[in-house]
């Protein structure tokens, strides 16, 4: 594929993952418009990329704001023209869309420093849905129409570990990943006629902002969920950032995988395919 001839878009791309794709597919000649929810981090990824010789452009946009997306969208089209990939990748856990313990005991309903099942706030689960599920639709309704039939067109979505087996506390986070999964294999059935290849990628555990409190101590140790996660995983790692590039770049490529749409590809060190046993 000749990559300079492509322009990508990426959300969430002032955070860990999706900065360090937008540097990579930037160094592969993409010109890249960088978003995120603060244009501050979009900016910090942009001048990396130009520092590096390479070309990208900084947009602060909340995925969840039509309004600003629609003008958003429309700039980028003036600064670039025609975009071929779309990588939603804005999405995060919130602490208050998961239990405190991974299972019900009835006395959790008298402790006031527990939040069970029952005490969950309906909204905060809203909340985490909305930015992982809804984030990933508004943005791609406003940003595909102009990717129909455009040879090369790709979108690739964010899944996650959570999405097929719920990880054990986080309900809110785990539900919206897996409306991710369903809403990949609808959009790629939809899209089929059009050129559009519909894909997500399903990260393992990447140490990032996103679960820095549930993985790390304040002194920077591992907590016990992390050693729990590193047992089940076979290659007993987390991911590092560029473990998922081959994937996403590999996926990005028309000639590389112009028959793949509609799937979700696990990077993860081998979490999903280990029972346990
Ligand atoms: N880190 C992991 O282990 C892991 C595992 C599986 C999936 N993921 C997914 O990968 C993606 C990237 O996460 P990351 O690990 O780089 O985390 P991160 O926290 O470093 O980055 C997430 C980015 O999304 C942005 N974001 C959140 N809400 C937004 C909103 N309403 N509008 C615009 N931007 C918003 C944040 O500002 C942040 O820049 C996320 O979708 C995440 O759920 C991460």
């Amino acid at each position: 594929m000749e990559w300079n001839k492509k322009v990508a878009v990426i959300t969430g791309a002032g955070g860990v993952l999706l900065s360090a794709y937008a540097k990579e597919l930037a160094s592969k000649g993409v010109k890249v418009a960088v978003l995120s929810r603060e244009l501050k981090h979009a900016q910090h990824t942009a001048d990396e990329i130009i520092a590096a010789g390479n070309t990208a452009r900084a947009y602060g946009c909340d995925v969840l704001d039509k309004g600003n997306l629609i003008k958003t969208e429309e700039q980028i089209y003036k600064d670039f023209g025609q975009y071929h990939i779309l990588i939603n990748g804005a999405g995060g856990n919130m602490q208050n869309a998961s239990t405190t313990n991974e299972t019900f005991a009835t006395n959790d309903l008298d402790d006031p420093k527990v939040r069970s099942f029952f005490s969950l706030d309906s909204n905060e689960i809203g909340r985490v849905f909305s930015v992982n599920f809804l984030g990933t639709l508004i943005v791609t309704q406003l940003f595909a129409k102009r990717m129909l039939g455009v040879k090369g067109a790709v979108i690739i979505n964010f899944s996650s570990m959570a999405a097929q087996c719920p990880m054990t506390k986080v309900l809110g986070y785990s539900a919206a990943k897996a409306a991710i999964d369903n809403f990949t294999k609808w959009l790629a059935v939809y899209f089929a006629q059009q050129g559009v290849r519909v894909n997500a990628v399903a990260p393992g555990f990447f140490l990032t902002n996103q679960n820095k409190t549930l993985l790390t101590n304040p002194d920077g140790s591992l907590t016990e969920r992390s050693h729990k996660i590193i047992g089940h995983t076979p290659m007993r790692r987390f991911g590092q950032v560029d473990d998922l590039f081959g994937t996403l770049s590999w996926l990005c490529d028309e000639d590389a995988s112009g028959f793949v749409t509609g799937s979700v590809i696990a990077v993860d060190g081998g979490f999903q395919a280990y029972s346990g046993v």
